[in-house]
C-alpha cells in the first residue's frame, strides 16, 4: 500500500478515535440489543438452573416463544444502528402467566453487573402500531421494576374517571410525572436516570432518530432493585366488560449503561464505533483487503 494512503488512514483513525472517546462516555454494564440473539428461541435456553444469555425469560403464557417473542430488524428503530434487530412482544388470549388475570409478556436482564447500584441509565426505545395497538381502555405497566418506582403506563388508569386513556406517560411510584399522546408508529427513545445510593430517579426521552433530552431532573423515589426485577414489556391489568385483542409492542435500543448518558439513539458500540474498529483493523493489517 502506497504511504501517503497508510498516513491518511492512520489520521482518519487519529481523528475518529479522539472523536469516540466524546462519544462514548459511558460504560455498558449490561447489553439487551437482541445482537447475540438469532432468533427468539434463544430465550429458550435461559432457565434458572441454566441462565445463559442476555435475558431471563420465565414470564409468559403457555404458548411457544414465538407466540409471545419475535425478533427482527423491521422491529427496531431504524435511528439506532447499534442494534441489528428489536423485538415484538405480544399479548394475545393466551398471555396469562401461571394463572394470573393480567396479560404478560416481560424480559428481565440476565447479568451480575451492578445495574442497581450507583448512578445508571436504563435505555430502551419502543413503538406501538396502529393494527395492533395496546387497547386505551386497560392499564398498561412497561419497563417497570417490580416496586413500580419508575415505569412507562399506557391506557386507561385504574380508577380513573374517563373510560379511556390515550396517553403514553412515565411514572414515579404510580404517580404521572410526564406524559405525551401515545400516537402509532413512532419510536420513544427513553432513559432513566437512577442513582441508587441518592434514591432518585430522572427522564430523558426523545422520539425518532433525535438524541435523548433530560426531559425531568432527578426527583426522590424510592429506588431499589436486587439486580433482576427490571421487566423489559408490559403487564395489562384485566377490566371488565373488554374483551381481550392481540396486541404488540416493539422495543430496541435496550442496555444499561454507567459514568454517563449516551444521549445518541444509535448508542454505544453503533457504526461509528464499528466504522473506527474496521479503520484500525485495516491501518493495522494492511495486506488484509
Ligand atoms: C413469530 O414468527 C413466527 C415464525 O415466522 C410466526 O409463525 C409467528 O406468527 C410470529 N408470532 C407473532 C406473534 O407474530
Ligand atoms: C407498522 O405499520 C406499518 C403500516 O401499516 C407497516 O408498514 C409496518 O411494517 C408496521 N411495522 C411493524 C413493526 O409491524
Ligand atoms: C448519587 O448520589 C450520591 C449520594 O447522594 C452522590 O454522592 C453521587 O454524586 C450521585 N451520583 C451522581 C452521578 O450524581
Amino acid at each position: 500500500m502506497p504511504s501517503s494512503s497508510s498516513s491518511l488512514i492512520a489520521s482518519l483513525v487519529g481523528l475518529l478515535s479522539a472523536s469516540i472517546l466524546t462519544v462514548q462516555a459511558g460504560t455498558v454494564l449490561w447489553d439487551g440489543r437482541f445482537n447475540d440473539l438469532s432468533s427468539s428461541t434463544d430465550l429458550d435456553d435461559w432457565s434458572w438452573s441454566n441462565e445463559v444469555g442476555p435475558y431471563q425469560y420465565y414470564i409468559h403464557g403457555d404458548g411457544p416463544v414465538t407466540e409471545y417473542i419475535n425478533l427482527s430488524a423491521a422491529y427496531k428503530n431504524p435511528a439506532d444502528t447499534a442494534s441489528a434487530q428489536g423485538a415484538q412482544l405480544t399479548l394475545d388470549d393466551t398471555a396469562y402467566w401461571e394463572g394470573q388475570t393480567m396479560r404478560r409478556t416481560e424480559l428481565i436482564p440476565q447479568t451480575t453487573a451492578a445495574i442497581n447500584e450507583g448512578t445508571v441509565w436504563y435505555h430502551f426505545s419502543m413503538m406501538a402500531n396502529a393494527t395492533d395497538f395496546p387497547s386505551p381502555y386497560r392499564e398498561h405497566q412497561i419497563c417497570f421494576f417490580e416496586s413500580h418506582f419508575t415505569e412507562m403506563k399506557a391506557g386507561w388508569i385504574s380508577g380513573e374517571a374517563a373510560t379511556s386513556d390515550g396517553l403514553l406517560r412515565w411514572d414515579v411510584q404510580s404517580v404521572t410525572q410526564w406524559s405525551t399522546e401515545f400516537e402509532a408508529g413512532v419510536w420513544y427513545n427513553i432513559a432513566y436516570e437512577i442513582n441508587f445510593t441518592a434514591g432518585t430517579v430522572g427522564f430523558w426521552y426523545s422520539t425518532g432518530g433525535n438524541d435523548l433530552v433530560q426531559t425531568v431532573a432527578p426527583m426522590a423515589a424510592s429506588a431499589s432493585s436486587n439486580g433482576q426485577d427490571w421487566h423489559l414489556g408490559v403487564l395489562e391489568l384485566p377490566r371488565g366488560g373488554y374483551t381481550d385483542t392481540d396486541e404488540n409492542l416493539y422495543f430496541s435500543g435496550v442496555y444499561i449503561e454507567s459514568g454517563s448518558i449516551t444521549t445518541s439513539v444509535s448508542g454505544p458500540g453503533g457504526e461509528f464505533c464499528r466504522l473506527v474498529a474496521r479503520a484500525r483493523f485495516r491501518a493495522e493489517h494492511p495486506w488484509i483487503r
